[in-house]
């Protein structure tokens, strides 16, 4: 079950964290699968914010071979609350996290209507669409429109064969969640990961694979009456508030 063989996916931000799971966990079910990540060891080293970089990738992938899966992992993080964002942090955030999402799916739904196979898109969400999380609000606005692009992608192409889900994780230990505690807490980043890890209901914070174990049913067959849905990976957040 969950094979994925003779299937081809890019992966957005696969070069790091819960993205570059994904592409594990991709190849080990049999996918040929490509990344596109600002990374310059990226198979498709560019930036999701651009439009022509977004198309140019597509294409470079497309050459090999018609595209199945598409799943969505870029994204960067920021803390602070309405007050102290500016508004060039929220349009940073927005560019990465909602518009490239947006540019990655449109280019993912022109090929696949295209091609007339379909597909399957996958974006990586945040609880923060569903729950409040402190001081994460223009983090928060741009996993809600995550959620929602992915619920109208659902249900605009359902007719043409395109499934299109989310993944919504609580705290997940990554580079990106490193990053945070380096920048925030400087030599207290073992207390405040031990702090981070107990807030979880379930005790621990989520790993890589166990997302991309997710992501990679969402993309199998066996998900196949599966669209329009966001999918807490939460150790127990949403259901314990
Ligand atoms: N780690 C968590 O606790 C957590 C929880 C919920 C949701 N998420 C979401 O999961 C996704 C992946 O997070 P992660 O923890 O693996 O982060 P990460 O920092 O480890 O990886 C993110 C990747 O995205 C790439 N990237 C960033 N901006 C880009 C751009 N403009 N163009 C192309 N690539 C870009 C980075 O180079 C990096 O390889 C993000 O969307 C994040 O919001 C993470």
């Amino acid at each position: 079950m969950f094979r994925l063989d003779h299937k081809h996916a890019l992966v957005t931000g696969g070069a790091s964290g819960i993205g570059a799971a994904v592409v594990d966990t991709l190849r080990a079910q049999g996918a040929v699968v490509r990344v596109l990540d600002l990374d310059d060891r990226a198979d498709l080293p560019g930036d999701v914010t651009d439009p022509d970089v977004v198309a140019r990738a597509f294409a470079r992938a497309e050459a090999e071979a018609p595209l199945d899966i598409l799943v969505c992992s870029a994204g960067i993080g920021f803390v602070g609350d309405i007050l102290n964002t500016s508004p060039e942090d929220f349009d940073r955030l927005m560019a990465v996290n909602a518009r490239g999402v947006f540019l990655c799916c449109q280019e993912a739904v022109r090929r696949m209507t295209a091609h007339g196979r379909g597909g399957c898109i996958v974006n990586i969400c945040s609880i923060a669409a569903e729950t409040a999380l402190a001081e994460r609000f223009a983090y928060s606005a741009t996993k809600g429109a995550v959620l929602a692009m992915t619920r109208s992608i659902a249900k605009d192409f359902i007719g043409r064969a395109i499934r299109c889900n989310c993944v919504c994780p609580a705290r997940v230990h990554t580079p990106f969640v490193d990053a945070y505690l380096a920048r925030n807490y400087p030599g207290r980043e073992a207390e405040v990961f031990a702090e981070l890890s107990a807030a979880q209901p379930i005790g621990r914070m989520g790993r890589p694979d166990e997302v991309a174990a997710l992501v990679a049913y969402l993309c199998s067959d066996e998900a196949a009456f599966i669209t329009g849905a966001a999918y807490d990976i939460d150790g127990g957040v949403m259901a314990m508030r």
